[in-house]
């Protein structure tokens, strides 16, 4: 079995720890790119990539799309209409239904559908429950708010060409809808924005039935995969390929030994999105390649493939690469000067984009006239419906937060999933985690969570241990909760095909399964070999699925175990892509192929929930990371960027994907650190901790082939710089958690890229290795280069900048690279005046036991001289729902009065008596403002005294001042302030 089968190193690799046959498996150095299809090998991909050529080769090109005019109507925010799509010479028409709903939010959206098909097809081929018609409920499982209609919007002009809407904020929103053919241009403030098929490249493939040939008649040809085509269409029969179509992809594909069967044949979706004068594209994760995105069709600098979304897992993916990875969001963001656009593609089946970037003039004639770039893009999905969100900003942070309104904002998470978790594949059991956690705490190293990969199973069947060497699974649980510490153990959605295991069982009796083409259950190879895949677009599969996470079923698992969801993309060793065939049969009777972009994330959520639900009442706030993920998933937990390598390369690619991840609806994320495949050199493993620490998701990560790498291993200087690396996380996780906060609250991403914070600035729209985090003000360029020692930070505006570990005034204006002193001991790490951020100072072992410290204040003047520093702090019990009943602590600290007072109030106004006390409220009455540092206070504080005032009395506390002195800023310390964290309190410096 293990030579005839086509096995990635990693699967080899696991079953390695059950057999002698180790010393076979040798490594693949680099991803199998041939497993992977390029755009010639999906035929829809194409068919459009040919229908774009040949439509932009064609001077006379005109789009087959036309609104039929007397089909208009506009009512309640909703204009509808028949787009008719002529599909022959002899005018044969199709009709396709279109809507365009104007949203509250100032958010458009259009959907084209096709009138319901007829398929008695196949109907016949399978049986009447296999659907037919276009897939209509990725909605559901994606859009949660935000789709209440704009009563205002309203027609502001029509003729027998066009109708114009006007809609938006102050109606400052237009959409110009063109009959002939059909087109919609979006405006703002009068000025083009978004075009939709202005280059003509809508596509909609209408069904058509398959006619088998007599015998007699069949011709032969080559399909994709070297397979024999056998049929031929009702179309080419009556002639009508003339049209000049490739139909050698229309129904049965085959890639690498596997036929897709396509029963309904040829049904892509596909529209050309242009964004005038935008020359900068974001977002479409998970791709290993630069932020602002790549033009696909090919040139110097340029992808010759479309990025693509079908989520795979990619064995070794290589870097900079419009590949497809383990995870999709069809959300891009177009940026310029003064305007922030987007769309956002609701589409569930395999995508593909082109992006193209063109210069139009403006007046040409004259000689003043200007060029500008256009950004054109090419959208083209396997089936389903076109349905595409529009945004127009103007804003970046209009796009993050319209976007959620729509696919909902990033779960709160519970405070210990912000610390450093420690993996790798394996602990080898319950006594290597007890002394990997000792070993932890021995070297002074911080962390909150040790996992378990999927050996500690008795032979890879989830819900069950290893009992050889997993024999007290609950012993060890205690030892970490007496440390304030976590477990997170493995469950992957691929179910082992095992007698007397009870799982299986379950799930084929209770038909939970995915089925195959033929209806049956679908049966693939993947880490337990053969193995049955639950289908969570069930709900009674979920519901089953719940069942088996609580306490008494999972035993061994406490309240301190939480789980990671891997491999759902899903990954199948011996299916086509290292997935699912796209023929297989999910609930209702869809198959794969609609919905493969979502399975994952129907995995994720039914996890979720199921850990939600272990106990009555929901009390702590559940914590599942997955690989796969959809929009949406930021709703239901973490997710990381999968295999990646201990090279530098593989460090540095990291920040432009979490960025990505972040202005995409999805922060909490993060990247192995260290890297999952290979051994990091120690420099290269110190860089990735310092980076790390930065990651919204921070953990660390190897194979099971890798040399063991705990941080105490690495020796001195390596351990004492990752502990720095880990007490810095640890100490600034008050901010990092009010980071998240703004997060859950509207979108905003943790760690925010130069284009988000400064759009005005257009050096910095390509800048994706620094970063802002969170309100703080704090700008990051982790080391991502060996032997770096200095780093050059863009200084986006004209702020003064302090070294956040010298206080060093850094002597640097707008546009400038300031180099950073970075030995290895150092992370680049600024402080932007201006702002006033949390900390809390004092070392301990995990963020639990940090829970009841005293905070620390660092107050940054600016070039204000102090007018105007501002900072907010959130805090919650970090564990359970209590805050959505008003349970929370939100102070506002403003520096004002040209630095003489600090002051912290309610962020949200909040009347302190409309809040009844919880325990952890009253607990929090101890818990203090320890120190305020103030970083560049004026000279004249030297000789100044601190008052605090808070709860109707004053008391002093110590100012000391220390003078500007050798470059290094002038700071002062306020010592034992003294005053509640929630409480109303101000500091006067006089
Ligand atoms: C996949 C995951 C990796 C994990 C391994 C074994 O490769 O991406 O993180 O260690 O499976 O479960």
């Amino acid at each position: 079995m293990l030579v005839s089968s086509p096995l990635s190193g990693k699967w080899t690799a696991s079953l390695c720890l059950l057999s002698t046959l180790c010393t076979l498996w040798t490594p693949a150095v680099s991803v199998k790119e041939h497993d992977f299809k390029k755009c010639d090998q999906s035929g829809f991909c194409k068919r459009n990539r040919v229908f774009a050529d040949n439509a932009g080769a064609s001077s006379s090109w005109e789009s087959p799309y036309n609104i039929l005019p007397e089909s208009r109507s506009f009512k309640d925010g909703q204009f509808q209409a028949i787009v008719l799509k002529t599909i022959n010479a002899k005018g044969d028409t199709v009709r396709l239904p279109l809507t365009v709903s104007f949203l509250e939010s100032g958010t458009a959206r259009v959907t084209v559908d096709e009138e319901k098909r007829q398929n008695k097809e196949i109907e016949l081929r399978y049986d009447s429950k296999v659907r037919k018609e276009r897939y209509n409920e990725a909605e559901e499982w994606v859009v949660v708010g935000g789709l209440g209609l704009d009563k205002e919007a309203t027609v502001g002009f029509e003729d027998k060409s066009q109708t114009t809407v006007k809609y938006g904020p102050s109606s400052a929103f237009e959409a110009v809808i063109k009959l002939s053919p059909f087109t919609i241009d979006f405006k703002r403030d009068g000025e083009s924005q978004i075009k939709f098929n202005d280059r003509g490249l809508l596509n909609v493939e209408h069904w058509r039935p398959k006619i088998e040939q007599p015998e007699t008649e069949k011709k032969e040809g080559e399909g994709d995969g070297g397979e024999k085509k056998e049929e031929t269409t009702l179309e080419n029969k009556e002639g009508s390929s003339s049209s000049g179509e490739d139909e050698s992809t229309w129904w049965d594909e085959s890639f690498g030994g596997n036929t897709d069967t396509k029963p309904r044949g040829p049904e892509s979706i596909a529209l050309d999105i242009s964004f005038s004068g935008f020359d900068h594209v974001y977002g479409i994760p998970s791709h290993a390649g630069p932020l602002s995105l790549r033009e696909t069709r090919g040139g110097e600098g340029k992808y010759s493939e479309p990025y693509r979304l079908y989520n795979a897992d990619v064995f070794e993916y290589i870097l900079d690469s419009p590949m497809t990875l383990y995870g999709a969001i069809p959300f891009m963001q177009a940026h310029r000067k003064g305007s922030s656009v987007g769309v956002f593609w609701l589409n569930a089946a395999e995508t593909w984009i082109d992006i193209i970037k063109a210069k139009d003039w403006r007046n040409p004639l004259s000689l003043g006239g200007s060029s500008k770039t256009s950004t054109h893009t090419h959208w083209f999905s396997e089936s389903g419906l076109l349905d595409v969100f529009v945004f127009l900003g103007p804003t970046p942070q209009d796009l993050t937060k319209k976007y959620g309104e729509l696919t909902g904002y990033t779960a709160m998470p519970q405070e210990f999933a912000l610390g450093y978790h420690q993996c790798r594949w394996n602990y080898v059991s319950d006594e290597d985690v007890r002394d990997v956690d000792r070993k932890m705490d021995k070297s002074n190293l911080p962390y909150d969570v040790i996992w378990l990969d999927i050996e500690y199973t008795d032979e890879k069947k989830y819900f069950t241990w290893d009992k050889h060497t997993f024999p007290d699974p609950i012993g060890m649980g205690k030892q970490l909760d007496n440390h304030g510490r976590k477990l997170v153990t493995i469950i992957d959605p691929h179910i082992k095909n095992a007698e007397g295991y009870q799982v299986v069982t379950e799930l084929k009796s209770k038909e939970h399964a995915v089925k195959n083409k033929e209806g049956s259950i679908f049966e693939g190879w993947c880490w337990p070999g053969s193995s049955h895949w639950i289908d969570a677009f069930s709900p009674a599969a979920r519901e089953w699925w719940a069942t088996l996470f609580k306490y008494d079923s999972f035993k061994g698992t406490m309240k301190n175990t939480w789980i990671w969801n891997d491999m759902n993309e899903p990954s199948v060793f011996n299916g086509p892509e290292t997935t699912m065939p796209k023929d297989n049969i999910h609930y209702g009777g869809w198959e794969h192929r609609d919905v493969h972009n979502l399975n994952g994330m129907t995995f994720h959520n039914a996890t979720h929930h199921a850990v939600k639900s272990r106990e009555p009442g929901e009390l702590q706030r559940p914590f599942v990371l997955t690989r796969s993920f959809f929009s949406g998933s930021q709703r239901v937990g973490a997710m990381w960027t999968g295999d990646n390598q201990a090279a530098w390369d593989h460090l540095h690619a990291s920040f432009p994907m979490i960025l990505s991840q972040g202005i995409s609806g999805f922060p909490f994320s993060g990247a192995d650190v260290g890297g999952f495949f290979g051994n990091p050199e120690k420099d290269l493993q110190t860089r990735w901790y310092q980076a790390g620490a930065f990651y919204p998701f921070f953990r660390g990560h190897a194979h099971i082939d890798s040399r063991r790498r705990e941080p105490y291993l690495a020796g001195e200087p390596y351990t004492s710089i990752i502990a720095a690396a880990l007490r810095l996380r640890y100490s600034l996780l008050p901010s990092w958690y009010t980071a998240f906060h703004q997060a859950y609250v509207d979108g905003t991403p943790i760690i925010k890229p130069m284009f988000y914070t400064h759009p005005g600035e257009e050096a910095g729209y390509d800048i994706d290795d620094q970063f802002f985090v969170g309100n703080t003000g704090l700008l990051a360029k982790p080391v991502t280069e060996q032997d770096k020692v200095t780093a050059e930070i863009w200084i986006p505006d004209n702020e003064v900048y302090y070294d956040y570990f010298t206080y060093k005034t850094i002597p640097t204006s707008k546009g400038k690279r300031a180099a950073i002193d970075a030995p290895l001991q150092k992370i680049p790490l600024l402080m932007q005046g201006g702002h006033i951020f949390a900390r809390r100072d004092r070392p301990r072992r995990s963020s639990s036991l940090m829970k009841w410290d005293d905070y620390t204040l660092v107050v940054t003047i600016g070039r204000d001289g102090g007018k105007s520093a501002e900072g907010d702090l959130y805090v919650d019990d970090g564990e359970s729902y209590d805050f959505e009943k008003g349970q929370y602590i939100h102070r506002k600290f403003v520096l004002n009065g040209e630095a003489t007072t600090i002051s912290s109030t309610d962020a949200e106004s909040r009347d302190p008596s409309s809040v009844k006390e919880g325990d952890w409220m009253k607990k929090m009455h101890d818990v203090k403002v320890d120190r305020i540092v103030i970083v560049g206070a004026p000279a004249s504080w030297a000789k100044k005294q601190a008052t605090v005032e808070s709860e109707g009395k004053s008391w002093p506390a110590s100012l000391d001042y220390s003078a500007a002195a050798h470059g290094r800023a002038s700071f002062a310390t306020v010592k034992k302030v003294g005053a509640r964290i929630g409480a109303d309190w101000k500091v006067v410096v006089s």
